[in-house]
């Protein structure tokens, strides 16, 4: 029984309130301006962390609870800094797992079965602040554990959990030589109504209500906090939390993409975008290991989405993602990984370079949120939307979420360009 369950609830919420001022978060106020991606908001996120503490028979009080005690429930023992730390490499082989942690061997749950943990470190665009000159680029470490069957987690339902670490370290610095700023979790729960929760831990692995992120840069200065389940729900698959939350498949092709427009800098350090391959050529005998490992994590994505939304766009991207790189470790250009929902034409050749400036500057959102825009249809069904979105009059320009994009400013040479190829899209 953990003790928030059994405070009355007045007085949760009034204890809740006094932490949540000491470590300084700040909650939504009907005065600031909305971002594009839901907040959610504090109440939101304490309600819900409330009520899957007692479904999930685990305790997740913010700045209480540890990474440490999400993976001992997990039924795996090792820290959360080891598992901050350890190489995907070890994480992934039982024995070097056992000597790293000193955890006895017979021991269950550490790696014993081949499979039961999968662990990757890769480049993360999508984190990155790109509303600045030089952006810093985010780096990402994702460790995927099987549950077994005598866990907590595995009584109350959960059958794997995601772990994703966040990394800034300074640009002349090497991907992993920081601590993680933001470790954002997935419990997943196929059999249970609620099927996939969420749950997330600031730089001292504690629990927290919000991931801070620089999706409204524009609008709402450099980052915001996004809560639990709301501020996670918009771009898994949810938007409103009108349905089940999906598992992103990792675009391998797109971190590619992006070192020839915002991430020059990376691609002339030539720095390894699947870290663990300490290498970006796609031939050599470590990147098709570390790519291998993607491979594994986005087919087991891809069988969550069929499991939850089979016609949604989502897992048409994933399938797509699985379909070229069933044989390839190849870095597939945008117009190779376009794809239809619907009826209606795919990207043509000649509107490779519109798709490319898609690509850049909404893909971060709406590859996962509302439509892709490796879906032509779905880009022309709102392509009136989508012009006065990129150039609201006044008043439009005062609603809020509704300038697109909403992390960046588009240079004006840029916002021509990319208006006249989808004024003439038909
Ligand atoms: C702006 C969009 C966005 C928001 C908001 C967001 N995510 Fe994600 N998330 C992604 C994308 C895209 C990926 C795939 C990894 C990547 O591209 O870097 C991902 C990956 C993940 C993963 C790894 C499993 C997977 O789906 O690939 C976890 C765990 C996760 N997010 C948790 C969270 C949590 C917790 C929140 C809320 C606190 C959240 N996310 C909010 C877009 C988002
Ligand atoms: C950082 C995330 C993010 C980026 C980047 C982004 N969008 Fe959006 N977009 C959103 C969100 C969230 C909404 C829903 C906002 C709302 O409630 O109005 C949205 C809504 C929209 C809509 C209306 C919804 C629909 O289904 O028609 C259009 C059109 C749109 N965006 C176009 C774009 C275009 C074009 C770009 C790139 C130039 C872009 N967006 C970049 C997050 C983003």
């Amino acid at each position: 029984m953990n003790y928030v369950s059994i405070l009355p609830r007045m007085v949760v919420i009034a204890l809740s309130a006094v932490s949540w001022q000491l470590y300084g978060g700040l909650a939504q106020s009907a005065e600031l301006p909305r971002s594009a991606v839901s907040s959610g908001s504090a109440d939101r996120a304490r309600d819900y962390y409330i009520t899957i503490s007692k479904s999930l028979a685990f305790n997740a009080t913010p700045t209480v609870t540890t990474l440490d005690d999400l993976i001992a429930f997990l039924g795996y023992p090792m820290t959360g800094a080891a598992l901050e730390t350890l190489d995907p490499s070890i994480l992934m082989d039982s024995s070097q797992l056992v000597a790293a942690t000193g955890v006895g061997s017979s021991q269950k749950g550490v790696g014993s079965v081949e499979g039961d943990i999968l662990a990757a470190r890769f480049f993360a665009p999508k984190i990155t602040n790109i509303n600045t000159a030089v952006p810093q680029p985010g780096w990402r470490k994702l460790v995927r554990f099987r549950i077994h069957s005598d866990s907590p987690a595995a009584r109350a339902g959960i059958e794997s959990a995601i772990v994703l670490f966040n990394f800034f370290p300074p640009i002349d610095a090497p991907p992993f030589s920081t601590r993680s700023v933001n470790t954002q979790v997935m419990l997943l729960a196929p059999k249970r109504d609620e099927r996939l929760l969420w749950l997330d831990f600031g730089p001292d692995q504690k629990l927290t209500f919000a991931l801070n992120a620089s999706f409204d840069a524009v609008t709402l200065g450099a980052t915001n906090s996004y809560f639990v389940p709301d501020g996670c729900n918009d771009c898994h698959g949810s938007p409103g939390n009108l349905r089940q939350p999906m598992v992103n498949y990792l675009d391998t092709d797109h971190w590619f993409d992006r070192l020839n427009d915002d991430f020059v800098a990376l691609k002339t350090a030539n720095t390894p975008l699947l870290f663990d391959a300490q290498t970006n050529d796609p031939t050599q005998p470590q990147f098709i290991v570390a790519f291998d490992v993607i491979r594994r994590f986005n087919a087991e994505a891809l069988q969550q989405n069929l499991n939850v939304r089979p016609a949604g766009f989502e897992t048409q991207a994933a399938q797509t993602w699985i379909r070229l790189h069933a044989q390839s470790d190849e870095h597939f250009p945008p117009i190779r990984r376009a794809f239809t929902v619907g009826s209606g034409e795919p990207w043509q050749p000649q509107e490779a370079e519109g798709l490319n400036r898609l690509n850049r500057y909404c893909f971060r959102c709406h590859g996962s949120v509302y439509f892709s825009v490796f879906d032509r249809p779905a880009v022309i069904q709102r392509v009136g939307n989508i012009r006065q979105r990129l150039s609201p009059s006044p008043q439009q320009a005062g609603r809020p979420g509704f300038k697109m994009p909403p992390d960046r400013t588009l240079e004006p040479s840029e916002l021509t360009v990319l208006n006249d190829f989808l004024k003439q899209l038909k």
